[in-house]
């Protein structure tokens, strides 16, 4: 188990930020981010290594020559690009660093033709396509500033809910009569909360994962009831969409996620969808005890908030939940900068998460590497291998 004794520490990336306040106003966010202030000139910093970083990423899956454009839009100071991220950062300072990029990637993608878009990425030098960007921020900036400022990217894969299945599964095994009420917390599209419990699907996806000791065997999950959260405007399929990068990577993973959305048993699986911002600490304190929720899942959620935020959601959820209090937290390596993710679990209202694993491919394809504590979490919560 970790010994740092900080709920915060898991969840924190290791860029703060400093320097001079200035009041946002009027802001987008609400409930535990809306009173925060923002100092515009640091968050342009936490933009700009950002974008760099992600320019970096080594798998290239279609966005990577765009955060690099970025990059170097901000290191140039290019007025549309710092214009449309400054106000931005005013809006909403809830967004984490690297999901704004993200974001704006995904806004003008959606603004724009493909062929427009695609001239922003290729071919060209930095020099020829910034200028390309700058021409399209300036003629579309209020459809992609009215996008960023409503949405979150909502990027959603048919195989995250692997882990989910093994984990909650092996813990509810040694539970007698002991039933999930389970939430996905910002479920995107809403497809994991359906998978849970769908034999096929787990079939169709688990092969192409390899845990230390082989592919984990099926298990169902005693659920009494399920729900996919989201903030409003709730992610639909045409916004999903938008959120998956131009290559033929995403459009295999997008085609999964399509033909997994016509599975019988995920089409018939009681979900209920459920419109929340986990912002509004309140209102999520009073549907997890509405609720009697006892587990939930975050995945790819926490890294699009500000640091600070993270803590204060973790905070509600190891307070609220009902025994046994199961947490799981799938997060990208570094900010979303490096391949893979890493899972970590929080369990009995403790604030200290058990280390579970990493995995090599964010979507959950390749290889899980054990964590520290996936030995301890096995010696209690036994997981049954196929071979
Ligand atoms: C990258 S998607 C991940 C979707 C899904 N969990 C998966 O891994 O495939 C992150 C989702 O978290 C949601 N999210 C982020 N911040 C949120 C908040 N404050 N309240 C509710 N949902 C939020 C976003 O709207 C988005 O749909």
């Amino acid at each position: 188990m970790t010994s740092d004794g900080n709920v915060h520490a898991q969840h924190r990336t290791p860029r703060q930020r400093h320097g001079t306040a200035c009041a946002i106003s009027p802001s987008q966010d609400s409930g535990a981010a809306a009173d925060r202030k923002v100092d515009v000139v640091s968050a342009l910093e936490d933009y700009h290594d950002a974008a760099k970083q992600l320019g970096q990423h080594p798998q290239d899956h279609g966005w990577r020559e765009f955060y690099k454009l970025v990059g170097y839009g901000l290191q140039e100071r290019a007025p549309e690009s710092v214009s449309i991220l400054t106000k931005f950062s005013e809006l909403r300072s809830s967004s984490g660093a690297s999901h704004t990029v993200t974001l704006l990637g995904i806004a003008l993608k959606a603004t724009l033709t493909e062929e427009s878009f695609r001239a922003i990425l290729a071919p060209g030098t930095l020099t020829e396509r910034l200028r390309c960007l700058e021409k399209e921020l300036a003629v579309n900036e209020a459809d992609v500033a009215g996008i960023m400022a409503a949405r979150q990217n909502s990027f959603t894969s048919a195989r995250r809910f692997l882990a989910a299945q093994v984990v909650l599964s092996a813990v509810f095994d040694t539970l007698a009569g002991k039933q999930a009420n389970f939430a996905d917390l910002g479920t995107g599209l809403g497809v994991m909360p359906r998978q849970i419990n769908s034999q096929r699907s787990y079939e169709r996806f688990a092969p192409d994962l390899r845990w230390p000791s082989g592919v984990p065997e099926f298990r169902p999950i005693p659920i009494n009831k399920r729900f996919g959260v989201d903030r409003k405007p709730m992610p639909n399929i045409d916004w999903v969409r938008k959120c998956y990068g131009l290559s033929p990577y995403y459009d295999e993973l997008l085609g999964e996620l399509l033909a997994t959305l016509q599975e019988r048993d995920v089409r018939s699986a009681q979900v209920s969808l459920t419109e929340l911002d986990l912002l509004d600490i309140d209102v999520m304190r009073s549907f997890l005890r509405r609720e009697a929720i006892n587990s939930v899942n975050l995945s790819y959620v926490l890294y699009e908030l500000d640091v600070d935020l993270r803590g204060q959601i973790l905070e509600v959820l190891i307070s609220e939940l009902k025994s046994p209090g199961l947490i799981i937290v799938t997060e990208p390596n570094s900010e979303l900068t490096q391949q893979g993710c890493s899972v970590s679990l929080y369990l009995d209202n403790n604030a200290h998460p058990l280390e579970l694993c990493t995995v090599s491919d964010g979507h959950f394809r390749g290889t899980v590497v054990p964590g520290a504590d996936l030995e301890l979490f096995q010696s209690q919560f036994p997981i049954s291998y196929e071979s």
